[in-house]
């Protein structure tokens, strides 16, 4: 008779509110930066929530990752909100699964490999010291504007080959079309989605001018599009053109707002601890570096890598992913029901206190060769996500990261301006409220 009663016993849903009507709680989400915060210390690592249209349950920590990033094609696929999802395009990598997904992602990986990477670093450099000679004449600026067009001039430049695009009509749809990423997708004149879906159309009509006149080029440039153009999948298929411009559209994205909030907290987090800068200072003093920036120089750049996984950290660019369940699952006692959402959480994971003790100081000490926070577990440190959907420019990013810190802290000195906001704006991609104000010398 017991088991008859405890087989009876059904497992609850994790607890938690759904909100409003249809916009549930979409806009505590979207515009309080203690949303995450709030939910966990009322039900802890697990709740449940209505966000963009969506019965979602958040799962926090290490062991909630590993058994989202483990269990991927089994009981879930990756999705984004359907706003993300429409205006990506439905060729797009990031609205794949399954066996199709891996083999694109095969293919796109070629643009990031090792080789490819290291015939980045000249440009790369390149354009990071126009920009910080640039800055040098104003004196005073406004950083996170500038560090937006910075990075999207070097993704244009290294991904489809155009130079200072950040100064044409690519930028300005590219923006709009940014705003209306991560909202309710309504379609009408006024809603930044409705204007991001006009602009998505005119993006797709600029790349498709970019790509033709590449083709027509006899010789392909180095570049990510070159490579993607003469890429072939296990069936020895090319993309079409309608999927590479998909696919190129993504790449520009994903490497633009997330490196963008990257730089700007590393810049940030500089001006608020001076000795660690000087730490950073001294680094780049004693690696002599009289010629061009090299791949092997950048190798040694060791406190300035472990400063750098402290930034992703401490604030990381993306703040967690979202899921489709596939197939019910249980965890932790809970049951997560068939088509509705999850979402892992890169922020609240990252205050882990077993990993991370006193998670609130900004501590580049954590990942020296004798902590190695990154490796104390599977999955508490993820800044990139994990497993078949770990993100695919996560050495590109390093790369820029790297070579932007380099050249800056080379050149420059910086302070913060008083008087401003730098609470911060976390959706999508964290940035003070005030874009950053700061004074900014020769060294
Ligand atoms: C995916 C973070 C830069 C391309 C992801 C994901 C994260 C992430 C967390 C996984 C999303 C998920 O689990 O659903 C970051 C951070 C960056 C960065 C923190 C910078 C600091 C870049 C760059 C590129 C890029 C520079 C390319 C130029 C991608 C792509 C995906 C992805 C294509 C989708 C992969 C897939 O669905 O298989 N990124 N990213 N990212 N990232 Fe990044």
């Amino acid at each position: 008779k017991m088991t008859n009663i405890e087989s009876q016993k059904s497992v609850s849903l994790p607890p938690g509110e759904t909100g409003l009507p249809f916009i549930g709680e979409t806009l505590s989400f979207l515009f309080d930066p203690d949303f995450a915060k709030k939910k966990k210390s009322k039900y802890g690592q697990i709740y449940k929530t209505n966000i963009f249209g969506n019965d979602t349950v958040t799962m926090i920590g290490a062991e909630a990752n590993q058994f989202l990033f483990r269990n991927e094609n089994k009981y879930v696929v990756s999705t984004w909100p359907k706003s993300t999802r429409v205006l990506l395009g439905k060729l797009s990598l990031a609205v794949k699964d399954g066996n199709f997904h891996t083999s694109r992602r095969k293919l796109l990986a070629q643009a990031f490999q090792p080789r490819a990477l290291n015939s980045y670093i000249p440009k790369m450099t390149e354009i990071t010291q126009q920009y910080v000679e640039k800055w040098l004449q104003t004196k005073e600026l406004t950083w996170y504007p500038e560090l937006r067009k910075y990075t999207f001039d070097v993704a244009c430049s290294l991904l489809i080959s155009i130079d200072n695009a950040s100064q044409t009509k690519l930028a300005s749809d590219f923006e709009t079309w940014c705003q209306g990423l991560f909202t309710l997708p309504i379609n009408l004149p006024w809603t930044n989605f409705g204007k991001a879906l006009k602009c998505r159309a005119k993006l797709l009509q600029e790349i498709e001018t970019i790509i033709i006149n590449r083709q027509q080029q006899p010789k392909h440039q180095n570049d990510a599009l070159g490579i993607l153009l003469e890429a072939k999948d296990e069936e020895g298929n090319s993309l079409t053109i309608e999927e590479l411009k998909d696919q190129i559209l993504l790449l520009l994205f994903a490497g633009h707002e997330t490196l963008t909030s990257s730089l700007s907290s590393f810049v940030l987090l500089m001006a608020q601890h001076p000795n660690i800068l000087e730490k950073v200072r001294t680094e780049q003093e004693n690696l002599n570096i009289t010629e061009d920036i090299t791949s092997e120089k950048l190798k040694e750049m060791t406190y300035l890598e472990e400063v750098l996984k402290e930034v992703l950290r401490f604030i990381p660019p993306v703040g967690g992913g979202f899921r489709k369940v596939i197939e019910e699952f249980e965890f932790q006692g809970y049951r997560i029901p068939k088509d509705w959402t999850v979402q892992y959480q890169i922020a609240q994971t990252h205050k882990e206190s077993d990993i991370f003790p006193d998670y609130q100081t900004f501590d580049p000490e954590r990942f020296s060769p004798e902590n190695m926070a990154d490796k104390q577990k599977n999955f508490g440190y993820i800044p990139f996500g994990g497993g078949l959907r770990e993100c695919l420019g996560k050495e590109f990013a390093r790369l820029e990261m790297k070579i932007f810190a380099s050249v800056l802290v080379h050149n420059c000195h910086w302070q913060l301006l008083p008087d401003q906001d730098l609470e911060m704006i976390t959706i999508p991609s964290p940035r003070p409220r005030d874009g950053l104000k700061v004074k900014i010398t020769e060294v």
